[in-house]
């Protein structure tokens, strides 16, 4: 397993990671623009800190990724700590079990040395768009790892220097949108720039709720300013309420908008 840094410019070494050539077509339509997007980001976020390590098989198959940053410009809802944040990482499904998920995070916490933090927004027990484990906490308690924060199932693991005070999630927060001028219940839904997953996820929302009664909006949380606003990167929100604090299938969010909207209404 052969690790490759990039820290800005061409991005061509991160091609075909974050959505393959085997994936489906229909998908790949939809989903371009939004890799394109990302591609945009990570240039403009490398020059403040934001690196990429590609993990290379031997016969030079490009088997996943993970990105970091200094914690303050984590792509999670996180505040406080110091050190480094990774945002993701990402093993291709078909070249998992061989250690490249391994390999990719004792290089970070290699590079970081015993010295530094790093931390990472995991889950526990939550599918990943319905079928595989989203950023396992399991996984990332394996390399010492350990809990600091926590929100259901969303899990804030650090590995630092004993003296320092670990990062904190926000908390996600109601807030009342500007309202329809239709008067329709409003569905916003918070994406960001840095996963083109979180731009299916809008994509597939969008498809679910076309025939209900509801205003669908994007929100895109790669203003700081509306991180804090929201206490959210990925999710959607009802009426300002943080209904779905994580990315989720178009599937799963469709089912709680109609039982949340259901259920404000059998209200008295
Ligand atoms: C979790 C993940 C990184 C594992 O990568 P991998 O290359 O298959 O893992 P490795 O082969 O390096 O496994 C290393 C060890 O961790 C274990 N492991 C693998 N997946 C695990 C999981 N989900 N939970 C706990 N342990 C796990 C392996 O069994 C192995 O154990 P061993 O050393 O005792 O044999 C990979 O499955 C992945 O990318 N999942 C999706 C993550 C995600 O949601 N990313 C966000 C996308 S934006």
């Amino acid at each position: 397993m052969r690790i490759v840094e990039w820290q800005g410019g061409d991005t061509g070494i991160l091609n075909d990671l974050c959505l393959h050539p085997d994936d489906p077509a229909a998908m790949r339509r939809v989903m371009c623009p939004y890799v394109d997007q990302r591609m945009a980001w990570l240039r403009r976020m490398a020059p403040s800190g934001l690196w990429v390590a590609v993990a290379t098989l031997s016969d030079g198959q490009k088997a996943g990724l993970i990105e970091c940053v200094p914690i303050e410009l984590a792509a999670e809802p996180v505040e406080g700590g110091g050190g480094m944040f990774i945002n993701c990482l990402w093993v291709l499904r078909q070249f998992s079990g061989q250690g490249a998920g391994a390999a990719l995070l004792e290089y970070v916490l290699d590079k970081a040395g015993p010295d530094s933090s790093v931390s990472v927004l995991a889950y526990e027990g939550d599918r990943w768009f319905g079928y595989f484990s989203y950023m396992p906490a399991r996984f990332f308690r394996r390399f010492g790892l350990a809990e600091v924060d926590r929100d259901g199932s969303r899990v804030l693991l650090h590995r630092g220097p004993g003296s320092e005070p670990g990062p904190k999630l926000m908390t996600p927060r109601s807030r009342t949108p500007e309202p329809s001028p239709t008067g329709l219940p409003v569905v916003e839904v918070l994406t960001s720039s840095q996963c083109p997953w979180a731009g299916w996820m809008y994509h597939r929302v969008v498809e679910g709720l076309r025939r209900l009664p509801v205003e669908v909006r994007v929100v895109s949380t790669d203003d700081p300013d509306v991180v804090r606003e929201y206490g959210l990167t990925r999710g959607v929100c009802v009426n300002g309420y943080p209904l779905v604090r994580r990315m989720a299938s178009g599937r799963e969010v469709v089912r709680k908008v109609i039982d949340y909207l259901r259920d404000r209404a059998a209200k008295p």
